[in-house]
């Protein structure tokens, strides 16, 4: 018998006679093994269910074999004052992980607030210095002679580009069309801007006919930003395929890309310097979702993240506005 096995016989052992004895006698000592018992096979593994048939398997074979004194519902509320002690540790383990995912979506939100902020002031800082280079060229310019000042046009061309860039990157860096327009246009947007920058063919499927809670959207968003990051800076791709829609109750994204893959299994061990993935998980950890890569060396990738729609659909302000744009819209930009 493996030494699992046996630690997980002697824990069932260990429980119904700590029950049988809780039955018998009562006490603090027989609860208080309660609780370690349900300590144990919580750092053993186990789930809230493996606990529910420990002890209907230990009630049931008390009942077998013991003669419990007393009336039976009072043997029925004790035993279920022993599993609730046994429980609570995975009560506290299932507060710590609500407490943890607050935590990781205030983070989201403290984290978006700072991209917002930096996104505005490239927009409008930046935005400003380019006004007042342009006047105090125009102003240089006048003074030049002819000929110079037909090569200066070339300069301000330049410049032109350059604030052209400042504008993108800043609504790249918070998209004010995820607020009006939705998650679908956004990543468009975005695909639209990295396939000019990149020469990358990205295509962006969108099944989705609804408004999404914006702390759903913005986390979505992100994803889609690094798998693009990502696919620049290593895939060696031509091609990219973005999908997002709904499958029953989740919402789905996917990024595929024609590139070089990569051993997602190595990646997640041997690449502890790599924080967009992990941040990819983190986001998504908040929002009680998932993310799946399927990828194997020289055939592309896919990274594909769910997450549920309801818990977010539970902020009603969000289900109120409701998108007006309809499904299967296909956008191809390279
Ligand atoms: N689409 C892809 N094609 C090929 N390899 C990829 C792809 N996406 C990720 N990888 C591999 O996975 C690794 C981890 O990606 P991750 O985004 O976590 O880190 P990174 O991009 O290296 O660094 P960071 O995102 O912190 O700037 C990458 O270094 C790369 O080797
Ligand atoms: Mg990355």
């Amino acid at each position: 018998m493996s030494e699992t096995l046996r630690f997980q016989n002697d824990l069932e052992r260990n429980y119904a006679r700590s029950l049988a004895s809780y039955l018998l006698t009562g006490g603090e000592a027989s609860l208080e093994q309660a609780y370690e018992l349900g300590r144990m096979k919580l750092t053993g593994g186990s789930g809230v269910l493996d606990m529910v048939n420990l002890h209907h398997a230990a009630v049931t074979s008390i009942l077998d074999h013991d003669s419990i004194p007393g009336p039976p519902l009072e043997t029925i509320r004790k035993a279920g004052e022993f599993l609730a002690e046994s429980m609570s540790p995975f009560e506290m383990t299932h507060r710590a992980v609500g407490e943890a995912n607050a935590v990781l979506r205030k983070l989201n939100e403290t984290l978006e607030e700072e991209v917002q902020r930096i996104a505005l002031a490239l927009h409008d800082d930046a935005g400003q210095l380019m006004v007042a280079v342009h006047l105090s060229l125009d102003e240089a310019v006048r003074e030049l002679p002819a000929e110079a000042q037909a090569r200066m046009s070339g300069v301000r061309t330049l410049l032109g580009l350059v604030e052209d860039r400042i504008r993108d990157l800043s609504r790249e860096l918070h998209p004010p069309m995820l607020d009006h327009l939705g998650l679908a246009a956004a990543v468009e947007f975005l695909a639209a801007n990295v396939g000019q920058r990149t020469g990358l063919r990205i295509t962006v499927d969108s099944t989705l006919d609804e408004r999404l809670p914006p702390a759903m959207a913005i986390v979505f968003y992100r994803i889609v930003q690094e798998a693009l990051t990502n696919v620049r800076r290593h895939a060696r791709a031509t091609r990219v395929r973005i999908r997002i829609g709904k499958s029953g109750r989740l919402l789905r994204c996917s990024v595929s890309d024609n590139g070089v893959g990569f051993d997602p299994a190595r990646i997640v061990h041997s690449n502890p310097a790599g924080l967009g993935l992990r941040g990819i998980r983190e986001r998504l950890h908040a929002l009680g979702g998932k993310l799946r890569i399927q990828s194997a060396e020289g055939r592309g990738a896919t990274l594909e993240v769910t997450a549920p729609l309801q818990v977010m659909h539970a902020d009603s302000t969000s289900a109120r506005r409701r998108s007006s744009r309809g499904p299967g819209r296909t956008a191809r930009h390279s």
